[in-house]
């Protein structure tokens, strides 16, 4: 059992890594600004982890560029029981967005993980889990992508992780002590097999999977399928979606690595390695929700490559973790919380 900080936790990938985190028995601290996600996430957390967790969830509302903030998040853990690792997802996440406000990402995900690195080293915890993207690697000019893959990314968003990444890198080569995992998560979809905690987009849904359950569920009319020329076996992009639930574990997984051995850095694919076109995916979702999902094919987005796919041998080898939920059960999971919450949480 350990004393963890989750910065982020409410969010579709924390809440559902504090569930699980919570199940294996950790006291966790959620330091988060809602800027992105509901309060009512944690809520459901909690419901779901039965009431031996009620007393092992804290939540501070505040923001990671904040030392004060942080402060009050390190400060939290119950007395005599500081922090040991910290499990770190707060960040904004739109790759359109990034284009048209990189001073905000850039603040949020570059200064705000520098602030929090800061009062981790104030605090003497020198054990982190970053929540980075395959997206550092920009085109890919092979794939599968392997870690050793070159860093190249292709927009702010990008940027802002392959920049936390490097000071991650210059940090443990600063000092000894540093345990960090660079976690590089491909394409997150699903939900919580019981429909209660899933992924609450605002607004238009910019992600293929959102997306597609919206259509399903009515509040949406079509899909457009960006391209239909890729050179792939359909036509449509492919990617490697990893059921949230597989993420959860992953991160278990790193965490217990991490603690249990000698002080290194890690970058790590966390991906399925199995890719699948758009077009699997909406004929996947229609049989999941037995609703039909409209669409018509458009051109290319700008910015997407044709494949993009893990090589999670690496991941397999360090972690002992592989993902273990198919495609058919993204879908089913994803249905079930879209279908229960057709609004999200509502905010
Ligand atoms: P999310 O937006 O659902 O969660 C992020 C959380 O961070 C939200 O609860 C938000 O309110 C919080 N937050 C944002 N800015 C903050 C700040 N300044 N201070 C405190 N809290 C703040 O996103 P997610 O999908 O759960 O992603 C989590 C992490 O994983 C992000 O860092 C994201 O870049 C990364 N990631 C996500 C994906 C994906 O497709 N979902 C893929 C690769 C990497
Ligand atoms: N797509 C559509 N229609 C849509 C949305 C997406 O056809 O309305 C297609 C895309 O062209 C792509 C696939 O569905 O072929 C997946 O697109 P997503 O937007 O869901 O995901 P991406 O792989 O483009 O990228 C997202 C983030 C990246 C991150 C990556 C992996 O935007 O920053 O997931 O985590 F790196």
């Amino acid at each position: 059992m350990a004393e963890l900080l989750i910065t982020g936790g409410a969010g579709f990938i924390g809440s559902h890594s504090c569930l699980m985190l919570l199940e294996a028995g950790h006291n966790l601290v959620v330091l988060d600004n809602f800027d992105n996600s509901s309060p009512e996430s944690l809520k459901r957390v909690l419901e779901l982890a039965g009431p031996s967790a009620a007393d092992r969830l804290q939540v501070v509302e505040g923001d990671i560029r904040s030392a004060g903030d942080l402060e009050r998040a390190f400060e939290a853990a119950p007395a005599g029981r500081p922090i040991t690792a910290v499990v770190h997802f707060a960040g904004l996440k739109a790759v359109g967005e990034s284009v048209r406000e990189p001073l905000r990402y850039w603040d949020v995900n570059l200064c705000g993980s520098r602030q929090l690195l800061e009062s981790m080293q104030a605090h003497g915890c020198r054990s982190l889990v970053f929540s980075s993207s395959c997206t550092v690697y920009g085109l890919p000019e092979q794939t599968p992508i392997s870690e050793s893959a070159a860093i190249q990314p292709i927009n702010p968003y990008g940027h802002s992780k392959a920049a936390v990444e490097q000071l991650l890198a210059d940090l443990a080569a600063s000092e000894a002590g540093w345990r960090i995992a660079r976690l590089r998560y491909f394409n997150p979809v699903g939900a919580h097999p019981s429909g209660r905690i899933g992924e609450d987009p605002r607004g238009i849904p910019n992600n293929l999977f959102p997306f597609v359950s919206q259509v399903a569920v009515g509040r949406r009319d079509c899909l457009q399928v960006f391209g239909g020329d890729w050179p792939t076996p359909d036509g449509s992009g492919i990617r490697d979606y990893i059921h949230v639930m597989d993420l959860a574990e992953g991160h278990q997984a790193a965490l217990d690595v991490l603690l249990a051995e000698p002080p290194q850095l890690l970058s790590l694919n966390l991906g399925s390695g199995q890719g699948h076109s758009v077009l699997e995916v909406v004929r996947a979702f229609e049989v999941a929700s037995g609703r039909s999902v409209p669409h018509t094919i458009v051109e290319r987005r700008d910015g997407d490559a044709a494949s993009t796919v893990a090589d999670p041998r690496l991941a397999a080898k360090r972690l002992g973790w592989r993902t273990r939920r198919c495609l058919e059960e993204m879908c089913r999971d994803g249905w079930t919380w879209q279908q229960a919450n057709p609004e999200g949480y509502g905010r």
